[in-house]
């Protein structure tokens, strides 16, 4: 396995022959959801890349850059027994060197949800993956459902900047009690995680409603608050049925729609999200 911080040799890796390449972009602490996107790129490329880098761009001055929890033995140990070709581990000065003064912006779908809580975050995201798509340069990229909204500015910008990558999104992996598998469940205490599967449940109390017939979304929405709010620790961010492609909210609920929710356990801030299908 190739583990470097340096472009040149990422993309003479990549373009010793012509082979398909998957990649997949981490900020490292890999939990089993980042592995099944590994796995997914290993089952479907010749070759594999993964990248571990905490993107300061994308936090916000108040949020948890310096915190962010960080263990790059013990992940290069999982992707090289995940069979992983090669590992660029950029440095700061790597991505963003003395002079850097572009970055890339997607308009509409970022200005919602995530983007009205965290204003900066998807400009930080969006110009990361496209410097690290066009470092790589992979016939395809992975990215987890658990990031609703990142699938779809991502998406978004692939297209619109013709990106020579296609775009793939896994499920999202969760744990036994069905809470979303993240880096950052590790910031919850005892009595925080013990309740953090509430987000999953109520996004599958909602989706019951809804295959009973129920199309309203403010029926549903309402239906979602009153699970995270029976109990006064969780503090909720948003609660969101919209369409999946826009990310409007929508009033009456379609096949499709994204329902998706952010909420604070004390400083710590879990998403989730199900996309309702009309069995
Ligand atoms: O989803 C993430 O971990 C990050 O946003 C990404 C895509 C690696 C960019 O820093």
């Amino acid at each position: 396995m190739i583990i470097t911080d340096n472009i040149q040799e990422v993309r003479a890796a990549r373009w010793r022959d012509a082979a398909d390449w998957g990649f997949v972009p981490t900020m490292g602490y890999l939990h089993a959801g980042h592995l099944a996107l590994v796995a997914e790129a290993k089952a479907n490329n010749e070759h594999v890349a993964v990248s571990i880098y905490v993107n300061p761009t994308q936090f916000a001055p108040d949020e948890d850059l310096s915190t962010y929890p960080r263990d790059m033995e013990r992940d290069l140990e999982l992707l090289r027994a995940a069979g992983v070709d090669l590992v660029f581990t950029p440095s700061d000065e790597v991505m963003y060197p003395a002079g850097f003064q572009t970055s890339v912006l997607v308009k509409g779908v970022t200005q919602m949800l995530e983007g009205a809580s965290r204003p900066t975050h998807f400009e930080g995201v969006t110009t990361v993956v496209t410097k690290l798509l066009n470092i790589v340069q992979p016939t395809r990229a992975y990215f987890g459902q658990k990031d609703a909204q990142q699938t779809i500015v991502v998406r978004r910008m692939v297209q619109d900047l013709n990106i020579n990558s296609e775009i793939v999104i896994i499920p999202t992996m969760r744990e036994a009690d069905g809470l979303a598998m993240s880096s950052r469940n590790k910031y919850l205490d005892e009595q925080q995680r013990a309740l953090a599967p509430v987000l999953r449940q109520s996004l599958l109390a909602a989706e019951k409603a809804l295959n009973a017939g129920e199309r309203d979304a403010i029926v549903i929405r309402a239906l979602i608050y009153r699970m995270i709010a029976a109990d006064p620790l969780p503090e909720i961010d948003y609660i969101s049925v919209a369409d999946p492609t826009t990310l409007a909210e929508l009033d009456e609920i379609e096949d499709g729609a994204l329902l998706s929710l952010a909420i604070f356990f004390g400083k710590t801030r879990l998403i989730d999200n199900l996309i309702w299908k009309n069995a």
